[in-house]
Order: structure tokens, then sequence, then C-alpha cells
């Protein structure tokens, strides 16, 4: 992963500007989470445009950014959904989703599985014995089926979900053992998924996709193939977005190859999580004390989120674009830098904003506008996998309020900030 620090300049706002800041903490406090909906409509566009030989959909990994309001916009896009555990899918129906647009392909098949699958959710099943249970429950229904197909790839080892080291979907060598299953049952397998990771090589991608059809090849049934998410995005200068038009067009071309050989005619289907939302939010902090360790040591930022909010520099080393706002009044001339480790309120070394790419307990400084405590802060990229994937009420911080920029530029509140009650509320005296 390359490194901010490398860049000579401190970052710049990507879609709010200072004044949207100083607003979002006016009427809202901090942290904040904040999304762009002409972001998000942008984004799902160019997903929508994912070249395809006969047919696309795509499904949005809800677990990305989960918020009902998120999920009904994308809806009225013309998005489906990907559910990874029950209770995801059952927040989708809540939400108001068709259960005909929701796919669940999951870890751990939830108990109410045979009521998700009656109202209508479909359903890829991920392991030999999560198929066996389909055929005992459902014989002679139509399901998908996920594959490891032999091979991964990822932003970090944790999100490399394909190849010998990985649980996910079954092994690409258990054919028979797929075969056997779906002939004692009756089935129609309708659909082969593979995702083999996030923040994934697009030529490994690629790769991929090819093994995927072979894997397709043996099942007469089907009419569509799922490729999985894991397409990147930069979030600082030095990562690199996928071109979705050059990954997409190699995997037309092996689809319309298939069908010219077998009559084959697929449909598509991709499931982006970060694609969709990670550069359509972020989240607005303070900082709330400034501190340094000497001329030997450091000078440090401490912000009021932090792990709590945020947790992949914390997990994966992840990097995110910090953008230091002077609070109102306060002006500096833009020169004013400084090089800062910026870490979270939380009583944990680990709660570090400021990791080296890919190596969490790195400390990295970053170089930012100068800062006084009082300024504003605001963390780039966190749209994805931040809001729905927190280290949520560590030190009994409540959860942060989630805050939509429509495209008329009014901020609508889509989640209410948490309270100290509802924190405690399952707690038995
Ligand atoms: N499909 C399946 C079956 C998945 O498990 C995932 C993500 C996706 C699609 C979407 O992948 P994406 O397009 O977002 O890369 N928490 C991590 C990523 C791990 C997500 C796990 N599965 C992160 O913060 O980057």
């Amino acid at each position: 992963m390359p490194s901010p620090k490398a860049s000579s300049a401190p970052e710049s706002l990507r879609f709010l500007t200072a004044a949207q800041v100083a607003a979002v903490r006016a009427q809202f406090g901090t942290p904040a989470y904040v999304y762009d909906q002409a972001t998000l409509r942008r984004n799902a566009q160019a997903c929508l445009a994912f070249p395809n030989a006969f047919g696309l959909t795509v499904r949005f990994a809800m677990k990305a950014c989960p918020n009902a309001a998120i999920l009904r916009f994308f809806e009225s896009l013309g998005l489906h959904f990907d559910a990874s555990s029950g209770w995801e899918a059952e927040r989708a129906l809540r939400a108001g989703i068709a259960p005909e647009k929701i796919s669940l392909a999951t870890q751990e098949m939830p108990e109410n599985f045979a009521e998700l699958h009656q109202r209508g959710i479909r359903f890829s099943a991920c392991s030999l014995a999560q198929l066996d249970r389909f055929g005992r429950q459902f014989p002679g229904e139509k399901l998908g089926l996920r594959f490891n197909p032999g091979m991964g790839s990822g932003h970090s080892g944790k999100t490399n979900v394909g190849g010998p080291g990985s649980s996910f979907g079954i092994w690409h060598e258990w054919l028979e053992q797929v075969h056997a299953l779906v002939s004692n049952h009756r089935l129609r397998v309708t659909k082969v998924h593979t995702h083999i990771g996030s923040g994934s090589d697009p030529a490994v991608w690629q790769r991929v996709a090819n093994l995927t059809l072979g894997i397709a090849r043996e099942f007469p049934n089907l009419d569509t193939v799922n490729l999985g998410g894991g397409f990147k995005v930069a979030r600082v200068p030095g990562e690199k977005t996928t071109n979705l038009r050059e990954v997409g067009a190699t995997v037309k071309a092996l689809f319309a190859e298939r069908a010219r050989e077998s009559g084959q005619r697929l449909r598509l289907e991709i499931e982006p999580g970060t694609y969709l939302v990670a550069l359509a939010g972020a989240l607005v902090c303070t900082v709330q004390d400034a501190v340094s360790t000497g001329t030997q040591g450091y000078e440090f930022l401490k912000l009021d989120a932090g792990m709590t909010e945020i947790l992949r520099p914390s997990l994966y080393g992840s990097q995110h674009a910090i953008v230091i706002v002077p609070a109102t009044g306060r002006a500096r001339t833009k020169k004013e830098t400084k090089q800062y480790l910026v870490v979270g309120h939380c009583c944990e070394s680990g709660d570090l904003l400021t990791p080296a790419p890919g190596a969490a307990e790195t400390l990295s400084p970053r170089l930012l506008a100068r800062a006084e405590v009082g300024d504003l802060c605001v963390i780039e990229g966190a749209g994805a996998y931040c809001a729905g994937m927190s280290a949520k009420n560590y030190n009994s911080f409540p959860e942060a309020p989630e805050v939509l920029i429509e495209e008329n530029g009014k901020l609508r509140l889509i989640r209410r900030k948490q309270t100290l009650k509802q924190i405690v509320q399952n707690e038995t005296r």
C-alpha cells in the first residue's frame, strides 16, 4: 500500500465544503457520518454501466453500509442487494426492499432460514452442509452455489477470501459431492457465485472470472454467474481505483465466447460494497486535545472519534485521507502544516488513525494543516465498513449519527445518535 506521507501537501475535502462541515457539527454534533447522495448516484450509475453480454444485476453488498435510507435510495436506482446474514436480510426487508431483490450468502445459516426463503429471499449455499440443509427443506427448488475458486486476492490478508486458506464457499474440487447432493434433492442450480476478496487485484479478479465460468459449465440449468465485489477505490494518493469498464470488457468477452461455444447465455451479477459507498462517506469529528512527547517523540491530535467509528486503520492499517478544517473564525494560511499522529478517543494504543499502510501497529505521522483544539477534522473514504463495522460502544461511547447530504444540499439525519440508555437497555438487574 502506498503511503500518504509521501505527498507534500495535506489532503483536501472530497465532497463537503468547509461551511457544510461546520453546519454538520452545529446541527448534529461530532462525530457524525456524512454521506453524499450525488456521489452515491454517480457510483451506482458507474456500476450499472458494467460491461455485460447478456444482462446485468448489480447487488449492493449491504454490509458495507446498511442504513435503510441508503438501501432505499439504491433500490430506487435499480440496485439489488447481497445480504451476508439472516439479520441483514431481515434488515433489508424492514427497510422495505422487495424480497426477490435480496440474495443471502452467509457463513451461518439463520435459524429462521425457512421463513426467509418462503418470503422470497434468494439463497446461495456456501458449504456442502448448507446445500444439504437447503435440499432437505426445499427439495426440487432452485438455488445458487458459492464456490471458493482456488485463489483469492485482497487489500489485506484479512480480506482475501479465496484459496485453500479461506473457508468461504464450496471448495472447487468438491464438485462430485455437489452433484450428488443436487441430484439427491432434485435441486436446480441456477447461479454460481464467487467472491475472492475486498480490494482485489483486477488481474486476479479477471482470472477468477474465467475459473468461475469453468465451474459454471457443470450446471445445465444455470442462468446467472455472480462474480462478487472487491473493486478497489483510491482513498489516498497513490492508491488506484479499479477501472470497471476495463475489467468488465474482458469478462464480457468471456461470457460472449461461452455463448458461442455452448449456447449458455449467462446473466452477470456483481456485488460491490466498497465501490458504491466508500468515497461517498466522511466522518466529521472534532480535535479535542493535542499532546506532544517532545523533540524525540511525536505531536498527537486526539479526535472525539476513533475505532468506535472507524476501525479500518486499526484492523488493516488502512489509509484514509484526514483533513483539518479550522473552526469558524480561526482561518489559518494554507502554508501552515505539521506532521501529526492522529489518534482516537479510546484507551487503547491501537486506536490510531495514521498507521503505516498495511501495518496497523506502525506509527506513521501525516502532514496536515496545523491544527488547534476545537478545529474540525474530516476523515474521508468513510462510507464503506465504517458505520457498519466499528468497535461499537467500546469505552461506552455512543454510536454516532448518520447524515445524508441530499442532492438539493439539505442535510438529512438518517440515524440518530445513540443514547447511554440505549447502550445499557438490555442489561438485567
Ligand atoms: N460479496 C461478498 C460475498 C462479500 O463477502 C463482500 C465483502 C462483498 C461482496 C463486497 O466486497 P467489496 O466490494 O466491498 O470489497 N471490511 C473490509 C472488507 C471485507 C468485506 C467482506 N466482504 C473493508 O473494510 O475493506
